[in-house]
């Protein structure tokens, strides 16, 4: 009895022991197949059970940190996170290969848990196929016209700028960190354009808008997004920071439903005033297509506003660093807007042609900040070859815009700020390897819009103000990664000329 009683225990011990060890491995198993590299597939380092290659990247670095491997295993580097599996592109000639030459099979977005969970694939910058297609081809248009015939786009970034020069003088010349009314003032020509109006630099609930948008890409740059991608179905029911996040998104969403409803009240169809009319217009079509719903609606204005926001003002943050700290350029820059523009009136756009050299410093601000390095992830619609790898189907690509931005085979003196790149006997010069807005069909759609905003608001900015360390300090150059590429926060003075 005892015996039989010790062996029944014995027995249901091992048997469990058994078990687990038969999950264990057929975890493990299951595991490793799942994370099994495709034949030919782009060389890299072992996935770790679980964590693929998770730990060969280093979050706050991202750019950075692949330089081990790329060393190792060439300008194509293949890694797997959990179930996704990606590849990694350096140098020019790959680059445009996959983003132009092969631009077709790379046009798609991934489906990424975070990001998906956050927008599904509602609006420009998340989906694809037909839909994509439609937002985009709508909002291009739309975005060339504005403002309908009224009020041009350069007309609106020109009144901003007038509401942000007078905030800047009111520092008068003390130590302020520029980044809100930045931030607030290129936000406020994408609302201008989308939602018809501006908002007011002290206007707080405004504040607590962009504050949120700055959160969230924020999080979407942090390890707790890398670790809900792998487990999202758990991540998505555990309390948690990207909890936050969602409740941020919905206080951003709501407040954009609330704009749209308001433009259904009082809008007038026979003059779209700003995007959402023009939207609202395109969905009351008989034969308007299936894509133009409330939902696209929502999530492109969102879109825009995201998109369009921090990468732009972060380039113009970068830009008056640069300057403060390259006083010699900024004094050759300023040479140029008195003898072209002088004193008296507001850079137009018609300027730039006249203005080689700050034009040619512009873009080597954007050059030197790389504000997207590795782009925004795209996704193969189909088997593809490239470099005579194969990449299947389903492969998120990313393509290092920091390999081109300062490729040695392209630029004189790639680490060094010099805006000799872009110039040619006293000329501008164009560069084929000058791809911060990415390229192909589905480059940045706000490209000329971006181009426009930069020129006004760096050359209205110089022509009014010259911009120097505050005393004392000595201002740094390290950058700090969100979704952007980020300067450290700077205070900076700002004296009229
Ligand atoms: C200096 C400023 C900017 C930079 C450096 C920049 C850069 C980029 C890059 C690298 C992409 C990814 C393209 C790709 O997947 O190949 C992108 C996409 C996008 N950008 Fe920009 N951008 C800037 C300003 C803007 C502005 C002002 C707008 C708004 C009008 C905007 C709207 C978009 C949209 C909607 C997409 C998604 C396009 C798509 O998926 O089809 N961007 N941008
Ligand atoms: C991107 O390119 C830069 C410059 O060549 C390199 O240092 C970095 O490691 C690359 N990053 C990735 C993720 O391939």
């Amino acid at each position: 009895m005892m015996l039989s009683h010790c062996f029944a225990v014995f027995w249901e011990a091992l048997s469990l022991k058994v078990l687990l060890l038969f999950l264990a491995t057929f975890i493990l198993v299951a595991d490793y197949m799942r994370q099994r590299r495709p034949k030919d597939f782009p060389p890299g380092p072992v996935p770790l059970p679980f964590l693929g290659n998770l730990l060969h990247f280093d979050i706050r670095k991202p750019h950075l940190s692949v330089q081990k491997l790329t060393e190792k295993y060439g300008n194509v580097v293949g890694l797997q996170f959990g179930n996704i599996r990606g590849v990694f592109v350096n140098g020019l000639q790959l680059v445009k290969e996959a983003l132009i030459h092969q631009g077709e099979n790379f046009l798609d977005r991934p489906k990424i848990p975070i990001i998906y969970d956050h927008f599904q694939t509602f609006g420009l910058v998340n989906s694809n196929g037909m839909s994509w297609k439609q937002q985009r081809r709508f909002a291009l248009s739309t975005l060339r016209n504005f403002g309908l015939g009224k009020k041009s786009l350069e007309e609106r970034i020109q009144e901003e700028i007038k509401f942000l020069t007078d905030a800047i003088e009111e520092e008068k010349g003390q130590p302020f960190d520029p980044h809100y009314l930045i931030n607030n003032a290129v936000s406020n020509v994408i609302c201008s354009i989308t939602f018809g109006d501006r908002f007011d630099y002290h206007d707080s609930q405004f504040q607590n808008l962009l504050r949120l948008l700055n959160e969230a890409g924020r999080m979407q740059a942090s390890i707790w997004s890398q670790v809900y991608n792998i487990f999202p179905a758990l991540m998505k029911r555990l309390p948690g920071p990207y909890q936050t996040s969602f409740k941020n998104w919905e206080h951003l969403k709501s407040f954009v439903r609330k704009i749209i409803e308001k433009h259904q009240e009082d809008q007038n169809p026979q003059e779209a005033r700003d995007f959402i009319d023009a939207y609202l217009n395109e969905m009351a079509k008989e034969d308007a297509s299936s894509s133009f719903h409330k939902e696209n609606l929502l999530q492109s204005t969102l879109d825009l506003f995201f998109a369009g926001t921090e990468t732009t003002s972060t380039t113009l943050r970068w830009a008056l660093l640069y300057m403060a700290i390259y006083p010699e350029i900024q004094g050759r820059v300023q040479a140029e807007i008195d003898s072209v523009i002088g004193q008296s009136r507001q850079p137009g756009i018609a300027d730039r042609d006249s203005m080689p050299y700050t034009n040619a410093v512009i873009h080597e601000v954007q050059r030197i900040s790389t504000v997207l390095p590795l782009n925004v992830p795209r996704l193969t619609t189909v088997d593809t070859r490239l470099a005579g790898f194969h990449v299947p189907k389903g492969t998120i690509l990313i393509a290092n815009l920091t390999s081109v931005l300062f490729d040695k085979d392209e630029w004189e003196t790639p680490n060094v700020f010099n805006p000799d790149h872009f110039l040619e006997n006293g000329q501008f010069k164009k560069k084929e390897a000058f791809i911060p807005f990415s390229a192909g069909k589905r480059a940045c759609l706000g490209e000329q819009m971006a181009r426009m905003e930069l020129f006004l608001f760096f050359t209205a900015l110089i022509q009014k103000f010259t911009f120097q360390a505050p005393k004392d300090v000595k201002l740094s150059l390290d950058s700090q990664m969100s979704h952007l590429l980020n300067p450290k926060p700077y205070h900076i003075c700002a004296f009229s000329r």
